[in-house]
């Protein structure tokens, strides 16, 4: 049977020329990069080298550059590692309501111990209210955490209107740009960034590696102690292949690519939308160029997903379900979707493995689907 991966946003195969990259640091270059022998060293010069081509995308120094093991923990040294280094000064953070649990369930953390959390509105077309951003701050307000790019609807921010605002009155700016890496530019300097959030297995890169942007000058309360790796902010032996890696997806991830990605993307929209009661969630512009979200009238998301699994064809209800009270998506409420609408929600996100081939079939099976489902709905 065909099959088709259109759950890139949720992870990547792995680049066959990333598996090769790393494949040495697993058995030859086994070795601890903190250590002064030559196999220390082989090992210490890769990871340099990684840091150096992540921090060059970015237009950040290497030095500004931590890696960690995936954008979870990211998210959470960058708003734990303000919120603990600056409690003093004061104890205000603003955040979004869309944004991924590892951002908003380090904010509740946070609440239960005292912090004063600002979760700001989305509108419907999957942008944060700006003019509430600015009336939001205040004098105790020290960082502003807010998505580049959503994971379930794709809508990207424009982070440097937003790091315009935190730099006119002061506040430290972190985004998670976890799903837009490497498929968005991002400018740290040009978006006046004090810290960002990335994870490698979302760009065809391993799993369980990441990297937080720190801006220089800037001081972070570590989260997790024991030996001085990582400019003594974050502990534990580097996780060298995975490093590799990182750097390798990052290299590997062309113009092209995206383009083609694009391209795809749109076909797929104009396509879907021909359907009868289809919708599409998040604007079509500043949109991630591999995501499609559309909500689907008069089906279940989740019977979506297994009539289409069953053919092959995987992808997402967009988190619509995420409990077994089959509570609507919290970016889908936070967009304003009523929840019939939400639970109907499918998140199809493309890869540059992705082809034109795949997405017909998908649409093809999708005919089917839904109009086999709607058959045996009760309305
Ligand atoms: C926007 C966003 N932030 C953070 C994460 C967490 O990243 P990781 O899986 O590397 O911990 C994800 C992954 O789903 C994500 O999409």
């Amino acid at each position: 049977m065909k099959k088709v991966y259109l759950d890139n946003a949720a992870t990547t195969k792995m680049a066959d020329e990333v598996v090769k990259a790393m494949n040495p640091y697993f058995s030859d270059k086994f070795g601890n990069a903190s250590c002064l022998h030559s196999f220390g060293q082989e090992a210490r010069d890769a990871v340099e080298n990684a840091r150096k081509i992540i921090a060059d995308k970015i237009n950040a120094e290497p030095e500004e550059i931590i890696f960690t093991s995936g954008g979870s923990e990211s998210n959470n040294l960058a708003i734990k590692g303000i919120a603990y280094e600056l409690k003093g000064r004061g104890n205000h953070i603003i955040t979004s309501k869309f944004e991924h649990p590892a951002v908003l369930n380090v904010s509740k953390e946070l609440e239960k111990q005292g912090f004063k959390i600002s979760y700001l509105n989305v509108s419907r077309d999957g942008f944060i209210d700006l003019e509430q951003l600015k009336q939001s701050i205040t004098k105790q307000t020290i960082l502003v955490s807010l998505m580049h790019a959503n994971n379930e609807i794709g809508t990207v921010q424009d982070i440097e209107k937003i790091g315009r605002i935190c730099k006119e009155q002061n506040v430290l700016f972190h985004t998670d740009a976890v799903q837009s890496f490497a498929k968005v530019g991002i400018d740290v300097k040009k978006a006046n960034l004090s810290l960002a959030s990335f994870s490698a297995h979302k760009l065809h890169g391993p799993k369980g590696i990441g990297a937080l942007y720190v801006k220089k000058g800037i001081t972070i309360k570590k989260q997790i102690h024991g030996g001085s790796q990582e400019f003594n902010q974050r502990a534990g032996t580097e996780n060298v292949s995975g490093i590799v890696g990182f750097a390798k997806a990052v290299e590997l991830m062309k113009e092209k690519d995206i383009e083609k990605m694009n391209t795809l993307r749109d076909y797929f929209i104009e396509e879907l939308l021909k359907f009868d009661g289809t919708s599409l969630n998040g604007s079509k512009e500043n949109r991630l160029c591999n995501n499609i979200s559309v909500s689907f009238k008069n089906v279940e998301g989740e019977s979506v997903l297994l009539a289409l699994d069953d053919k092959g064809i995987a992808v997402s209800t967009s988190s619509a379900c995420t409990s077994a009270k089959l509570e609507p998506s919290h970016v889908l409420k936070a967009i304003g979707l009523k929840p019939e609408d939400s639970h109907g929600t499918i998140r199809f996100t493309l890869s540059k493995y992705t082809s034109k081939d795949d997405v017909d079939y998908t649409l093809n099976s999708l005919k089917y689907v839904i109009k086999k489902l709607r058959g045996i709905s009760p309305e």
